[in-house]
């Protein structure tokens, strides 16, 4: 793939997948990690490469972050954007904070406690994106 010096809205080959891809999704999942108590870059400039596909449907969001914090701080930058995008947002959020130590050596996560929240974090989203694609069509 080629590099263009092209501004992010306007369209061109680098987010032809990214396109493709959401205007299929019902939902996203946004995995964040914090720098410098805001979200990436790269994610506005992929946000802003796009926009009706975004429009009206959910979107959960997983921060990540090596502090104390899990992200929350990136989280808390994100969502007006997300919502001037027409996106839903939900009220959960999966947070991971000190992410050097929550892993073990397999890969295995240490705190079994996330394993609910995921499930509720998940659960909402299908919900949501189920009856927002019916309000769509
Ligand atoms: C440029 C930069 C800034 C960061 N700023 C913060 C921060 O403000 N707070 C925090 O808790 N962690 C911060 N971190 C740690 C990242 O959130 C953490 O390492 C995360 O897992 C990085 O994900 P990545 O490997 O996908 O870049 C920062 C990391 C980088 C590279």
């Amino acid at each position: 793939m080629s590099r263009e010096t092209v501004p992010a809205w306007v369209p061109n080959s680098n987010v032809a997948y990214w396109k493709e891809s959401a205007e299929r999704a019902d939902g996203f999942i946004f995995v964040v990690p914090e720098y410098n108590h805001g979200y990436p870059g790269e994610l506005k400039i992929l946000l802003d490469s796009l926009y009706e596909e975004y429009a009206h449907k959910p979107v959960g969001i997983a921060a990540v972050s090596s502090g104390h914090f899990g992200g929350a701080r990136a989280v808390e930058n994100l969502l007006p954007v997300l919502v001037t995008l027409s996106m839903y947002p939900l009220k959960q959020g999966l947070y991971f904070p000190n992410i050097t130590e929550l892993f073990g050596e397999n890969g295995e996560m240490k705190d079994i406690t996330y394993k609910k929240q995921a499930k509720e974090f998940f659960d909402e989203l299908k919900k949501r994106a189920l009856v927002m694609r019916g309000l769509r069509t």
